[in-house]
């Protein structure tokens, strides 16, 4: 493993190669849209098809994109807990995709990942069970070397995992109104407008930084909200982008959920940290009727930190809201307790497991393009091999530690408890359940093994940076 001084000098000789901040888009004065939404719940049953489509972002040149039932990104999904839902994924497109539910606790076999890749032309009918609290939850093509080429180009969408029992709760649930699916990503677009990826050094090695932000696929678009409390559920779908979040006029955003769903109460944050693959809930008083904009801290993630890292800085703003009272408000008050259960594992005596997110390899890629390797405590991801099995209903201590850089872990087919983060008690954030977190050093985890996943059929633990999850920054396991 190459320490950081050893890449610092490995990287001198690329000091020209840094993230490029992120430009403050113009504002077009459009509305944000949503998602169309796919409710499932009385149906039990939705159709999606992997498509390609064209696009025009923010009035530039028709760009190829990608999408599942639409030119880019895909419909909001919306699944009944307690439910049998039957899905249909058919692939209209040339090469192997995937949908992979990444937050959605279901066997390893109907899981979307890599081992789960759909042929063109084919459909795969998985039946979604689920048994899970309500939850933000996304859905993307996972196949292995081609993940984060499919994703930046629109193979994503937003799941809703719901009990329906949210006005109960005091919580806004009008979709669009007051309940707001908010997809992050950050691209790149030259300067016709077309949208470009080409995964070159610098974003192979420290993953993809784009200068333009979208929102559910707009550039510079406005959201309307009503005079009361919003809920927004915030949806980190870039691939490596890692988002500070907070208000512009610093009013606090109240954190409902995180990735694996509700809090036991809300929590008042100035900022919120999130990263790729990472899902949180927040409500956003407008009461007083007073605009503002979510924005964001400029974090170039690098492995020559010390060097790029003074390149980051400076904010960008992700979404203005502009009030508009012809919309009805519904919540006026925000609840004083939510009816979610913080992780509380009794881990004493569980297993140790060691993983080490490693860059090292990767490094010679500097060097030669072509090699890029990356892996996990020195092995890069093989389809073909099984890296671990663990018990079914078994807990188990995960010590993750990352390489380099800040790395956003995430495990399939679970929920777990982060214990620590660089031997502190976790940030705020990451008190709830968590399926996926940003290890930035060393992070404990607790971790229980609730689904089945057969050899054949392993759940996946990787990097969410996308580039180095494609990279091998990736294993598999069974649980049986
Ligand atoms: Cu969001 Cu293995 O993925
Ligand atoms: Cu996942
Ligand atoms: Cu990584």
């Amino acid at each position: 493993m190459l320490n950081r001084r050893q890449a610092l000098l490995c990287g001198a000789s690329f000091g020209a190669v840094a993230a490029l901040p992120v430009q403050l888009a113009a504002q077009t004065g459009e509305h944000l849209t949503y998602p169309p939404l796919l409710d499932a719940t009385r149906s039990q049953q939705f159709r999606l098809w992997a498509q390609a489509g064209k696009t025009r972002f923010n009035g530039g040149a028709t760009t190829d994109t990608l999408g599942y039932n639409q030119d880019y990104l895909g419909p909001t999904l919306r699944l009944m807990t307690g439910a049998d839902t039957q899905a249909e994924v058919e692939n209209q497109l040339r090469a192997p995709v995937s949908a992979h539910w990444h937050g959605l606790l279901v066997p390893g076999d109907v899981d979307g990942g890599p081992h789960q890749a759909i042929a063109p032309g084919q459909s795969w009918r998985p039946v979604l069970s689920l048994d899970q609290p309500p939850a933000t939850a996304w859905y993307h093509s996972h196949v292995h070397g081609t993940t984060a080429e499919q994703v930046m180009f629109g193979l994503a969408g937003v799941l809703l995992v719901t009990d329906e029992q949210d006005d109960n709760r005091g919580l806004p649930s009008a979709y669009g109104i007051d309940d707001l699916t908010l997809v992050l990503q950050d691209r790149q677009f030259n300067r016709r407008g077309r949208m470009t990826y080409n995964s070159g050094m610098h974003d192979a090695m420290n993953g993809f930084l784009g200068d333009t932000m979208l929102v559910n696929g707009q550039v510079g678009a406005t959201a309307a909200v009503p005079k009361g409390i919003v809920r927004c559920r915030l949806v980190n779908g870039s691939n490596a982008r890692i988002y500070r979040l907070s208000l512009s006029d610093n009013r606090p955003m109240h954190l409902i959920a995180t990735d694996g769903g509700y809090l036991d109460r809300p929590v008042a944050l100035s900022d919120l940290t999130l990263a790729p693959g990472e899902r949180a809930e927040v409500l956003i008083e407008f009461l007083d009727g007073i605009d503002c904009s979510l924005v964001s801290d400029n974090i170039a993630n690098s492995a020559m930190g010390g060097m790029m890292g003074g390149r980051s800085g400076g904010q960008f703003v992700v979404l203005p809201f502009a009030v508009d009272t012809t919309l009805s408000a519904r919540i006026s008050g925000l609840p004083e307790s939510l009816d979610g259960v913080l992780p509380n594992l009794d881990f004493a005596g569980a297993p140790v497991r060691r993983l080490s997110l490693d860059m090292s390899m990767g490094m010679g890629m500097m060097m030669t393009r072509a090699n890029r390797q990356f892996s996990i405590n020195n092995v890069v991801f093989d389809e073909t091999a099984l890296n671990f099995s663990v018990a079914l209903n078994s807990l188990e201590r995960w010590v993750v530690q990352g390489d380099l850089m800040m790395h956003p872990f995430h495990i399939h087919g679970v929920r777990f408890q982060v214990l620590s983060e660089n031997g502190q008690q976790p940030r705020p954030e990451n008190r709830g359940w968590k399926d996926t977190v940003l290890v930035n050093g060393q992070s404990e985890l607790a971790v229980r093994f609730e689904k089945q996943a057969s050899r054949s059929a392993p759940y996946m633990y990787h990097c969410h940076i996308l580039e180095h999850e494609d990279g091998g920054m990736m294993g598999q396991f069974s649980v049986s």
